[in-house]
């Protein structure tokens, strides 16, 4: 509806929208690459990046244009049939993991659900545990979706609360303690699922080391690692995938967000046979998971990775923004966390909370979200530029005066 102001946009979106989401008050209507442009014509800086969805910005032009391509051809088939796009992207993908399996699907909680199915398969048909005793251990602070059975081991009450009853089988530890990690593990423990970092919970950073710790744990203790890289994979770590950072290869890659170019929903986990083997026809699936749109969007996003190019500037340009967010601290921040193009920013929770660091930085142009009282994360797509880093650190300094 050209013409009609933020406010009707904001209302209209109050009286019939569910309040499940409580989004800062700009009506977006076009983008490109890191800007978006609202309703009224202003300009943002997207320093949040649909939650890492879009790190090859909004509208990629090689993205678009294999989109429109096969609009034009073919979009959906379901898995009764095949397409000449799901083998192609899964090869590809599985090049890009060094796995030798794919199992697609749509969005993010639905690939942290595969692998929660398959490494409970894996444990009773291969690892041999008993029938219904399967047992995962996660991490506290995770934040993996919001289905029924991934809000059933969520500590976030506002994730978790009044949805019971809950899936039983998880045993939580502390993020970052490996000793904790030991002690939970069973001869019942099929998997230990986790996140290399925790975006929801702030873009939080584990000891250097860990991701080792729990790789060497696990092949030991012989259980599954499982890396949801959702978030944190697919380049914007610097590398493509975060456990890349301490050269950890995991058992099972879940990924998602950013594999469907800010276009599509597009998730997958990754894994070699003996682990994915257990998946059989009919055990799971998806209308839409691997469609053939998702596919070729999926394949040309692969194709991106494949180059280096973006792993590159997000390590390059992640240092301008990790030295820079640190010449706050002490100015206004208490804490920077970056890891690539993704920082976590603590602020000095008497100066602001997070959502009215969020507001103030929207006056000036930039767009970020609030996570868990006084931390905003930030996390521009990875076409930013040493101009636009520049931005969105004067404008930081700026909300702190
Ligand atoms: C690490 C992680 N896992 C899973 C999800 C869920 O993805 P989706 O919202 O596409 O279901 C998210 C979303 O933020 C995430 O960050």
């Amino acid at each position: 509806m050209p013409g009609t102001p933020t406010h009707e946009h904001v209302s209209l979106a109050e009286d019939w929208v569910a309040s499940n989401y409580s989004p800062l008050p700009v009506v977006i209507s076009h983008a490109e690459g890191a800007w978006v442009t609202d309703v009224e014509g202003r300009r943002y800086l997207d320093a949040l990046a649909g939650y890492s969805a879009l790190n090859f910005g909004h509208l990629h032009p090689g993205l678009v244009g294999v989109a429109k391509a096969q609009l034009e051809r073919l979009t959906l088939t379901s898995r009764a049939f095949h397409s000449d796009r799901l083998g192609p992207f899964c090869r590809d993908l599985a090049a890009l993991a060094g796995k030798e399996l794919v199992l697609p699907m749509n969005t993010g909680a639905e690939a942290v659900e595969t692998a929660i199915k398959t490494v409970r398969r894996w444990g009773y048909e291969v690892k041999g545990v008993p029938d219904g005793r399967a047992r995962i251990v996660v991490m506290a602070g995770n934040f993996h979706g919001r289905t029924t059975t991934i809000i059933s081991f969520s500590d976030d009450p506002v994730a978790h609360d009044h949805y019971g009853p809950y899936t039983p089988g998880f045993d939580t530890v502390p993020f970052g303690d490996v000793e904790a990690l030991e002690a939970a593990i069973t001869d019942d423990t099929v998997a230990v699922l986790l996140e290399p970092i925790q975006g929801e919970g702030g873009v939080i950073l584990p000891p250097d080391g860990w991701l080792r710790d729990v790789r060497e744990l696990s092949r030991r203790r012989g259980v599954l690692m499982v890396a949801d890289e959702i978030q944190s994979g697919l380049g914007r770590t610097g590398t493509t995938f975060a456990c890349d950072l301490e050269g950890v290869v995991p058992d099972v890659y879940v990924l998602g967000k950013a594999l469907g170019g800010g276009i599509v929903p597009v998730s997958a986990i990754v894994a070699d046979r003996d682990v994915l083997g257990v998946i059989t026809p009919g055990s799971h699936g998806s209308t839409f998971g691997g469609n053939p749109l998702a596919a070729a969007v999926g394949q040309a996003v692969v194709g991106l990775l494949a180059t280096g190019e973006f792993q590159q500037r997000a390590r390059q340009l992640g240092a301008l923004l990790d030295s820079g967010l640190r010449e706050l601290v002490g100015h206004g921040v208490d804490a920077v966390r970056c890891r690539g193009l993704w920082a976590g920013v603590d602020l000095d929770p008497r100066l602001m909370t997070g959502r009215e660091a969020s507001h103030r930085l929207l006056e000036r142009g930039v767009l970020v979200k609030d996570t868990h009282g006084s931390t905003v994360r930030i996390a521009p797509p990875l076409v930013v530029g040493e101009v636009e880093i520049q931005i969105l650190l004067d404008a930081f300094a700026a909300i702190l005066r």
